[in-house]
């Protein structure tokens, strides 16, 4: 098994490094000619122009992709789209008509209640789309197409390479269908989509970055309970980055829009209270700021974390990690980092089972 970690301690934090690779086996096969493609030959222009309506559906860390495919779709190709979970759906009597796409995300292709809910959506007459890592699976058989992430084997519990690859398949999904829809100029596409390709390079200094990240854990490690917040991608990374956490190193820990802070969750921070805000977002990051001053006020103990030429005035946070400055609607791929290592940090000085979390699975195959 040592052999297999490759010189790392745990199979998660070779994960965590193994990023950069698996981003670039995913997205290369998919950019022809600087332009994005699925090489799926049945979702041409005009199959594409034709959905009304897109749902996806998945669970856990997966569903979190999904978020943040949410944002990204509707911004660049403005289709509709609601993001469920899986058991939700399947019992929730969806609405589904043929021209909705139901996209389907699971890393290991096997989520039972996944798979009930690609096989319901086919049932009602909607189309289709499996984002999957495992070639083969039962959920890459089932749907009418499937759309492959390379993450490679992703053998710890918490899944860390499967969810940013997951994410960069959400992007080229946007971009794609933006690209049929006429919703962007072309140019502005290629250009994203050349942004896109950079985002393997960008991840390293993060990745080098290990022992800040390390030391943050080491101040929060005795906590009982740690909140996330953020707006927009920063709040669907919250959400992340607070289950990674809870997962593995047992803090209980919650994620807030932070615009919601203030209709019940603030009466939780005290002295002393742990809290990671996200903003990275530059249409909200003045909101997202004063929900920060909001929670220093009432004694909050705050690490923020915003991009490198961010203005941060003094006091707002305890502690300040700095984000390389890259497009704004691709920071999600840079934040998972440094929000993955926390909660392997967290999990490693409190001492738990970081591959292998009680009670969970890697893949959940009944109900
Ligand atoms: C389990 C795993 C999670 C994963 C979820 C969905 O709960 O522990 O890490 O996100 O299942 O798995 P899937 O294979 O469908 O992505």
């Amino acid at each position: 098994e040592a052999a297999e970690k490759g010189g790392y301690p745990h199979f998660m934090l070779k994960e965590i490094h193994e990023q950069p690779t698996a981003l670039r086996a995913t997205i290369g096969p998919h950019v022809e000619d600087g332009l994005p493609q699925l090489g799926v030959d049945a979702l041409t222009d005009e199959m594409l122009c034709g959905i009304r309506n897109i749902h996806i559906v998945a669970c856990g860390t997966a569903m979190h992709a999904g978020m943040v495919g949410k944002t990204a779709i509707e911004r660049f190709a403005r289709v509709p789209v609601d993001v469920d979970i899986a058991s939700e759906f399947r019992y929730r009597d969806p609405i589904l008509s043929q021209d909705d796409l139901v996209i389907i995300i699971s890393q290991s292709g096997e989520t039972l209640d996944t798979l009930a809910a690609l096989k319901l959506a086919k049932e009602r007459g909607a189309k289709t789309l499996a984002v999957v890592n495992v070639v083969g699976s039962s959920i890459a058989r089932a749907a009418d197409w499937v759309i492959y992430t390379h993450a490679g084997p992703e053998i710890a519990v918490a899944s860390t390479k499967a969810y940013s690859v997951q994410l960069a398949v959400m992007y080229l999904f946007a971009l794609r269908l933006s690209l049929a829809k006429k919703t962007q100029p072309e140019e502005e596409i290629r250009r994203l989509t050349a942004e896109l390709q950079r985002i393997p390079d960008q991840l390293a200094p993060l990745l080098s970055n290990c022992n800040e990240i390390k030391y943050l854990a080491s101040q929060f490690m005795n906590s009982d309970d740690l909140f996330f917040m953020g707006r927009g991608f920063d709040y669907a990374l919250s959400l992340e980055g607070s289950l990674k956490l809870k997962e593995i190193s047992y803090v209980h820990s919650e994620a807030y829009a932070a615009g919601e802070l203030k209709h019940g969750t603030i009466s939780l921070i005290v002295n002393g209270t742990p809290v990671v805000a996200l903003a990275t977002q530059k249409n909200v990051y003045e909101k997202a700021l004063s929900n920060v001053k909001e929670v220093k006020t009432r004694g909050g103990r705050v690490i923020l974390l915003c991009k490198e030429n961010a203005p941060v005035p003094e006091d707002v946070a305890d502690f300040v990690v700095r984000l390389p400055e890259f497009e704004d609607i691709f920071m999600p791929m840079l934040m998972i980092v440094p929000l993955q290592l926390f909660a392997y940090y967290m999990s490693v000085l409190r001492g738990c089972d970081v591959d292998k979390p009680r009670n969970l699975a890697k893949s959940v195959t009944v109900e």
